[in-house]
């Protein structure tokens, strides 16, 4: 699983560290070029006690929330009279009441009657004395809130003092009302402030830029997005970058890893098995013939039908190759080319002008006259020799596709095919042919009723997630089961230098060589 995680990581390296470097440092230019911001804070603390209220014995015993009165205190401070006030008293150019408040904020402490007014601005002289002066001013405000009731009935008790005159003085009316107004003097007196600024603004922390914080932010918001878009784009991404994936999506084994075929190879339509038998490029057919050998032991599959998804995956190549391998280790082995719509393999042999399957098929040539034995020189390697040179002559037999039939659907499901095969596979050890692609035709589905077994090529290049799972859907439905399939052009894997490390480091053994087993 969490190899799955680190092979799509892999895969989609860059687009995740563009992700990782890009967002950073996008993010830390960026507040760089901001203009310097500072943050300057003052607090108040509040009481709720009533010591008039006590003394007087008025006190109204009610209970109230303590962190709503608190909260109730904070959205006090932000009347538009209080910023007023402060900007009277402070005098900054150019701040109204309304950017003042913008600017500032009031905020109750979770856990203590204390609010905390901030205030920020580019000049952190400006923030800290504007945020000690609304501190101020809230107090003064909150004072005369809560006075307001007994100066307004003070103001007019002394209003009907002066109304009655001098001349009432002695009587019990003016005895009664100057009682009153000593009261509420006293009263007045007692009323203590119900908010103190208790810590006034001592300078300003610059809020911004924070280049270290937001890099530090804005990285874990880069990791974040680029594995989001790493594992997006590898999800809506249907290629496949590995043998192991094709393995899994075709739920069959891997037999060899092909890479392509030099541009000289491919340019005079030649094999690497006829040009250059013995060498390390050759490797790879060697090891899908011990394979192939592997697993044809119990099976005992002797007309084996090369196929692939689609067209130009290598079909032709492989079969090819394949046979000479074979034939090379001292097989009968017969090359049938049956793919009647695009023939190829009497272009590797030279084979143009020959009678093929078709001709023997309607009767115009004997089937044995159809057959070129191909001569193979060279040598190759042997195990177990000590200078790996051994000269064998041997042949391989090839039945080209002849003269093209009118419906070449109807001829591969054709009794007299039938009749021809039977009879190649029992002058042959091993019978290969070359397929038409399963997917869009019915052709090769009909010929695979024919044959023992399959061996499936999957280009990497070409091969996509919905096609392979299309391919084993069909695969499923061929009368022959398949051996497993061959991985073409095998140098665009994932890893594959790694693979061919191992070809060369550990001479003629490779991860191939272990015997195939089943994905
Ligand atoms: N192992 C390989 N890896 C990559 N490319 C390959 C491989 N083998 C063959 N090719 C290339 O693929 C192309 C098609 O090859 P080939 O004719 O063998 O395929 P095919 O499946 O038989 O095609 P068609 O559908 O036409 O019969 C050629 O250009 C060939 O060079
Ligand atoms: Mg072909």
């Amino acid at each position: 699983m969490l190899r799955d995680y680190l092979r799509v990581l892999r895969r989609r390296k860059w687009i995740f560290l563009q992700a990782v470097v890009i967002v950073p440092v996008a993010v830390v230019l960026l507040a760089i070029r901001q203009t310097p911001l500072y943050q300057a804070s003052a607090e108040v603390l509040l009481k709720n006690e009533d010591l008039a209220a006590s003394l007087t014995g008025t006190a109204l015993q009610t209970y109230q929330d303590p962190i709503r009165l608190v909260q109730t205190q904070a959205d006090l401070a932000r009347v538009p009279a209080v910023a007023q006030q402060v900007l009277e008293v402070a005098h900054v150019p150019g701040m109204t009441p309304s950017s003042f408040l913008a600017a500032s904020s009031v905020s109750a402490r979770q856990d203590a009657d204390i609010l905390e007014f901030s205030v920020t601005d580019r000049d952190a002289g400006v923030a800290a004395r504007l945020a000690t002066e609304y501190a101020r001013q809230y107090t003064i405000y909150r004072y005369r809130l809560d006075t307001a009731a007994i100066t307004s009935a003070l103001k007019e008790v002394q209003g009907r003092i002066r109304e009655l005159g001098p001349a009432a003085r002695g009587s019990p009316l003016y005895a009664s009302l100057v009682d009153k107004e000593q009261q509420l003097r006293t009263i007045a007196a007692l009323k203590t402030s119900n908010a103190s600024l208790v810590r006034p603004a001592h300078g300003a922390a610059q809020v911004r830029p924070r280049p270290v914080r937001s890099g530090i932010l804005a990285l874990g918001l880069g990791l974040v997005l680029g594995l989001a878009l790493a594992f997006l784009k590898d999800t809506f991404d249907t290629r496949v970058r590995s043998a192991e994936e094709v393995a899994d999506e075709l739920g069959l084994t891997l037999l060899a890893r092909l890479p392509e075929p030099g541009r000289s190879l491919r340019k005079r339509n030649d094999l690497v098995m006829v040009t250059k038998p013995s060498t390390s490029e050759a490797e790879p057919f060697r090891i899908l013939r011990s394979n192939i050998e592997f697993v044809t032991l119990e099976g005992g599959a002797r007309t084996i039908m090369v196929t692939s998804a689609v067209e130009e995956e290598g079909k032709s190549t492989t079969a090819a190759n394949l046979a000479l391998a074979l034939a090379r280790a001292g097989k009968r082995v017969t090359l049938v080319d049956l793919d009647l719509r695009r023939p190829f393999l009497h272009r590797f042999f030279d084979l143009e002008v020959r009678p093929g399957v078709t001709d023997v098929a309607l009767g115009r040539v004997d089937l044995g006259k159809a057959i070129a034995r191909v001569q193979l020189k060279g040598s190759e390697p042997k195990a177990g020799s000590p200078n790996g040179d051994r000269p064998q002559h041997t042949t391989l037999s090839v039945l080209t596709s002849g003269s093209r039939p009118p419906d070449p659907g109807e001829f591969v499901a054709s009794k007299a095919l039938s009749t021809i095969l039977e009879e190649v596979a029992t002058a042959s050890d091993l019978v290969l042919i070359d397929a038409p692609p399963l997917l869009h035709l019915g052709d090769a589905i009909a010929l695979s009723a024919k044959v023992d077994a399959l061996l499936v090529v999957v280009r990497l290049k070409v091969a996509r997630r919905p096609m392979l799972r299309e391919l084993r859907r069909v695969l499923e439905s061929c009368a022959a089961a398949p051996l497993g399939f061959v991985l073409a052009g095998a140098e665009l894997e994932e890893g594959y230098d790694y693979g061919r490390y191992d070809y060369y480091g550990r001479a003629g053994t490779s991860r191939e060589a272990e015997p195939a087993r089943r994905a």
